[in-house]
């Protein structure tokens, strides 16, 4: 009998999300971005739940795009890391994948292959990570234009460093910076937007945009959660408790003795630990829930267990499930407990911990 620690995948909640996209993009259509294995949620079961609303999806590498077609779907999947190698532009032209172009050992590529790939370039309009400066971009296209491959340019793409952030100015410079670099190429598509981007008033998407984590229910602004937000939590993260006891007053509980109790407290251990992708920096304190009701871990997290404080909750058994994210408590609580970002607690949960629809 396999513990009943588990990440409860809610399908309709991600379907709502993307109409969410959809509402907040306008005019722009949405390609749903599916990578690091759906944001943890399992690629497959994601593209397959989104088959009849997206018509494009997004991921960062081939492979990822491989695991689309394994599932059966035919949209057109963008590969936001462009190619790896010349000889995967074949792959692209053949299995209708996108890729973003980002440098000129690419475009080399490009030029030697006689492949011709749907294709996009990625203008680097200040993140400073891929993609070819605004003051290149008239040479870059005069060059791709005496390419037979020019054909299969779909258009531009850009990245924001500082969406999340409503108090940040960059996102405004980057988007006059890609408006005034792409302006002489009026026929061909643009696409700018992450989840946060959709969350700006007044914030223009253009043709495409690119909702990731909002799609999975988590935050993309900084200080707001995703049900603030108008989303729905998808993934809802649950294990046993696999033993209770009073601790008394005075001793501690789990490694480096790091909680110690100040009064006789009855305490749980929950099956699940940093091991399953729990994070080990969630401290004392960090919320978790029995049947809706809100408890708190306690000391340090182990690889296949954690502790919790049972005083609000003093009927709980063995066997009970506690909920470590999900709707009672948001993956982005526990996020800022930890001191990261909800992202990296979804595509952190391992593979130890089965992934289950409901
Ligand atoms: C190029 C690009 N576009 C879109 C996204 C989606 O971002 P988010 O999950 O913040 O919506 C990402 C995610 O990292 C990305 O790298």
């Amino acid at each position: 009998m396999p513990r009943n620690t588990a990440a409860y995948i809610d399908l309709n909640a991600l379907r709502a999300n993307y109409r969410t996209a959809c509402e907040r993009a306008g005019d722009a259509r949405v390609m749903a971005v599916v990578k690091a294995d759906g944001y943890g949620h399992g690629i497959a079961r994601i593209a397959s739940a989104l088959a009849d609303m997206a018509p494009k999806y997004a991921v960062a590498c081939i492979e990822e795009a491989f695991a689309i077609r394994a599932a059966g779907h035919a949209q057109p999947v963008v590969l936001l890391q462009g190619v790896h190698a010349a000889e995967d532009l074949a792959d692209c032209a053949k299995s209708q994948f996108e890729p973003v172009l980002h440098g000129e050992h690419q475009l080399q590529w490009l030029e030697q292959s006689g492949q011709l790939p749907a294709f996009w370039l990625k203008v680097n309009t200040g993140m400073n990570r891929l993609g070819f400066r605004s003051e290149e971009l008239s040479e870059v296209m005069a060059r791709l234009e005496k390419m037979p491959a020019f054909h299969g340019l779909q258009g531009f793409v850009s990245h924001f460093a500082c969406a999340d952030d409503a108090g940040s100015a960059m996102t405004s410079v980057q988007t006059a910076n890609f408006e005034a670099a792409t302006l002489p190429w009026p026929s061909l598509m643009r696409s700018v937007g992450n989840s946060a981007a959709h969350f700006i008033p007044g914030q223009p998407l253009f043709d495409w945009s690119r909702p990731g984590v909002m799609l999975y229910g988590g935050s993309p602004i900084v200080g707001k959660t995703g049900p603030e937000l108008g989303l729905e939590p998808v993934m809802t993260l649950e294990a046993p408790l696999i033993t209770t006891r009073t601790v008394r007053a005075g001793e501690s509980v789990g490694y480096g003795a790091a909680w110690v109790a100040e009064r006789d407290t009855l305490m749980g251990m929950v099956a699940i630990g940093y091991g399953d992708g729990y994070p080990r920096h969630a401290g004392t304190g960090t919320p978790a829930a029995i049947g809706g009701r809100r408890i708190r871990l306690i000391g340090r997290v182990s690889m296949d267990m954690l502790a919790v404080d049972l005083s609000n909750v003093p009927e709980a058994r063995e066997g009970d499930l506690v909920e470590l994210w999900g709707r009672t408590v948001g993956v982005d609580e526990v996020a800022s407990c930890a001191g990261t970002i909800s992202y990296e607690l979804l595509t952190g949960i391992t593979s130890r911990v089965p992934r289950i629809c409901r």
